[in-house]
């Protein structure tokens, strides 16, 4: 916490700095329903699968691809069982065809027999009730137990029997409620099954689909992961962009990210390769990303798959129809109609009402896999046909391409479509970013962070460990620059957002979490992004524009009756203190403000959030202001730091009564 008297003491020492005077009209600007912040969300390194899916079985159904050969991997035996991996004639479906035999060995004796997973690198065990299943064909007679133990003392933290409804020549489910006795002390922990091989008529048994999911965000049955989805919705986002990334594309055509294998029971899910180096169980499914968004009151920005693969293949235009039908019909079963073919196939799955859709992007960066011929393809044919097919079903639907005017050898974006920006960059060069849309066409900025330090650049080690204080202050700085161009650059979205501490590739992300729910870590940028999430502006008003080395954007939310300005401060002269005063027209003196600041309190501007010592870097400080006589406020900010004041004011509620807002108190 900043005390007053660093404060004060701050203020003798700069009194020679003269003041920035801001002044802030009190009409003027765009409405624009509010600003969106985000972020992408794709399943880079177990974010998704072992991340925000709460699913807890690792390789829970033997799923494999080109890639990811069939294996044993995360499960062990139980007393000495032998364990099989086979290709029965009955499977448990077509697209879940391997099944692990379990059978006692001579080593066994006469144990109970069975296996065990070891979960996404441990199971974070609690008192609260764990769900779960798993199919089983075979003759038993008995029951099975399903528990969950320490993986390094003979501890069981909680054990349920599961009556048997197995048959000799059926895969049979069976479900099952656990509540451990008692919290486990650490994530060190597996997921047993087991069964009395004197039962089983054949002495073994075939098991397939093993899983065990915590409470989840919102007690979705196959939802997401609660404490990860809690710390995300606290960010205050209100639009998620999904499923990639990289992950869209696929690494070969016939290994992209179809939705359509991403529907229904888990049965009837084949898994997919991914393209960060491990298998995907397509658990996290189209349907669970739009329950995801109605959950959280996200808007979604759509990617579709747009007939480029990372190894730079390209769908040619006499096979694109089958491409542009494929995304017809996402879009169909996010939003159409129960009448219309795939608005049914949703209704059956248990959602008739169509979801918000107002976003769809065509592909993800075609300017850089397969460069040059993937984006001459892109603006040639792939993109117009899009264009073309899209705005003759639907009107409102606001296309996004994968590129910016900047990228690839220059991009004439077609209007009404606007481009998509991914800017990974140093502090420095996202303070640069300021300006970058003053003049432009309409864009969202689909993917940025601050990765590297000052210096710094390309992808090879030069990246940041975690996002660190003077990156989350470069980030706010474009932010700001961003959200002052709103009427043509709607949202702003983090990426990618999570990592998984136990197998990651990509070190800078808004969260950090492992299985261990005490290690789940609120980034530098996460407190940035949470600030000024909070209070989106709908209308940007005109106001003084002297930046540097204060940035600042200005204006109003219509919605909420405030009054906002949002400023960052770097590089100033001598790391002093700016006084800064903010006067918007028609604001009387007195007037209330509450003023959030937020810094780094400590000396190292590269300071982060280790999620292995849990030290918070970022302090916060929230003061309530009054306008002075001439109805300004005066204040002041250090060097590095992040700022909102927001004020509740008379005029603006007006201003909303007569846009005929409806006042949502
Ligand atoms: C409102 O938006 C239009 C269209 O982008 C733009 O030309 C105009 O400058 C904006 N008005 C203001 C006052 O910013
Ligand atoms: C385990 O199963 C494999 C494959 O069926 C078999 O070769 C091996 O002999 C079995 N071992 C035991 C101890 O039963
Ligand atoms: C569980 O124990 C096994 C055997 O000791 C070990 O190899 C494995 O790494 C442990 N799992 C975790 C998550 O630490
Ligand atoms: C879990 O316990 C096993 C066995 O003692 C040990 O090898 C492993 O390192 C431990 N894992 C963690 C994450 O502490
Ligand atoms: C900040 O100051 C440093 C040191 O003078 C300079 O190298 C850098 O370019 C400045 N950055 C910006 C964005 O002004
Ligand atoms: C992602 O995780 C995998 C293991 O799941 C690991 O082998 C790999 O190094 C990580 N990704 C990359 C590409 O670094």
């Amino acid at each position: 916490m900043v005390s007053f008297k660093t404060a004060f003491v701050a203020a003798i020492q700069l009194a020679a700095v003269t003041a920035l005077d801001i002044s802030v009209e009190s009409s003027g600007g765009n409405y624009t329903g509010g600003y969106h912040y985000g972020f992408l969300h794709e399943d880079i390194n177990n974010s998704g699968d072992g991340g925000i899916y709460a699913e807890l079985v690792r390789n829970r159904a033997f799923q494999y691809s080109d890639s990811y050969p069939v294996s044993l991997d995360g499960w062990r035996s139980i007393n000495s069982a032998n364990l099989t991996l086979n290709r029965l004639a009955e499977p448990l479906s077509d697209v879940l065809p391997v099944s692990v035999n379990v059978k006692a060995s001579k080593k066994s004796g006469k144990r109970r027999v069975g296996i065990q997973n070891e979960g996404y690198w441990g199971i974070d065990v609690k008192r609260h009730t764990y769900t779960g299943s798993f199919w089983v064909r075979g003759a038993y007679k008995g029951y099975f137990t399903a528990e969950l133990r320490s993986n390094f003392t003979s501890d069981v933290f909680g054990s349920v029997k599961v009556k048997s409804h197995a048959k000799a020549n059926d895969w049979v489910e069976h479900e099952f409620e656990l509540l451990p006795t008692k919290n486990a002390p650490s994530s060190n922990n597996t997921f047993a099954i087991t069964f009395d091989p004197k039962g089983a008529s054949s002495g073994s048994l075939d098991f397939n689909l093993i899983s065990l999911f915590p409470p989840t965000y919102k007690n979705r049955k196959n939802g997401l992961r609660k404490d990860i989805a809690e710390a995300l919705e606290e960010l205050h986002p209100s639009i998620l962009r999904f499923p990639g990334g990289n992950m869209l594309e696929g690494l070969t055509h016939s290994s992209y990210w179809n939705w359509k294998d991403s529907l229904g029971p888990l049965r009837t899910r084949p898994g997919f390769e991914g393209v960060w180096n491990y298998q995907q169980t397509h658990g996290l499914g189209l349907l669970e990303y739009l329950y995801w968004a109605e959950d959280m009151g996200l808007d979604i920005v759509i990617g579709i798959y747009a007939g480029l693969s990372l190894d730079g293949e390209v769908t040619p235009e006499a096979d694109f129809q089958a491409i542009i039908d494929e995304g017809l019909d996402e879009i169909e079963f996010i939003r159409g109609s129960v009448d219309t073919k795939w608005g049914a196939v949703r209704a059956e799955l248990g959602h008739p009402e169509p979801f918000a859709l107002n976003y769809v992007e065509i592909g993800n960066e075609d300017w850089l896999a397969g460069y040059p011929g993937g984006w001459s393809s892109y603006k040639a044919y792939r993109l117009p046909l899009f264009v073309e097919a899209i705005n003759n079903a639907y009107d409102d639907i606001t296309i996004i391409a994968s590129g910016a005017t900047t990228d690839g050898d220059g991009f004439d974006i077609p209007t009404p479509v606007i481009g998509d920006y991914h800017p990974y960059r140093s502090a420095d060069a996202l303070v640069e970013e300021f300006d970058r849309f003053d003049n432009d066409v309409g864009h969202i900025v689909g993917e940025v962070a601050a990765t590297h330090p000052n210096g710094g650049s390309g992808w090879n080690g030069d990246l940041m460990p975690f996002p660190v204080w003077i990156g989350a202050v470069g980030e706010s700085i474009s932010l700001i620059g961003y959200e002052r161009n709103a009427d043509h650059v709607p949202g702003t979205f983090y990426a990618p957002v999570l990592r998984n501490m136990n197998k990651w590739q990509w070190a800078v992300t808004i969260l950090q979490f492992a299985a261990d729910t005490a290690m789940t870590t609120r980034s530098t940028s996460w407190y940035v992004w949470e600030l000024f999430a909070k209070y989106p502006i709908t209308r940007v008003l005109p106001a003084t524009a002297e930046f540097d080395p204060v940035f600042y954007v200005a204006g109003s939310n219509e919605d909420l009756g405030t009054l906002v300005w949002k400023g960052a401060v770097y590089n100033t002269t001598n790391n002093a203190a700016v006084p800064i005063t903010v006067a918007f027209e028609g604001v009387e003196a007195g007037t209330k403000a509450e003023l959030t600041v937020l810094t780094n309190n400590g000396e190292d501007d590269y300071a982060y959030n280790d999620p292995h010592t849990g030290v918070n870097v970022v302090d916060s400080t929230t003061t309530v202001l009054e306008a002075n006589d001439d109805g300004v406020f005066e204040f002041e900010l250090p060097e590095l730091s992040v700022a909102v004041l927001a004020a509740t004011v008379e005029s603006v509620t007006k201003a909303r009564r007569s846009r005929g807002l409806r006042i949502a108190e």
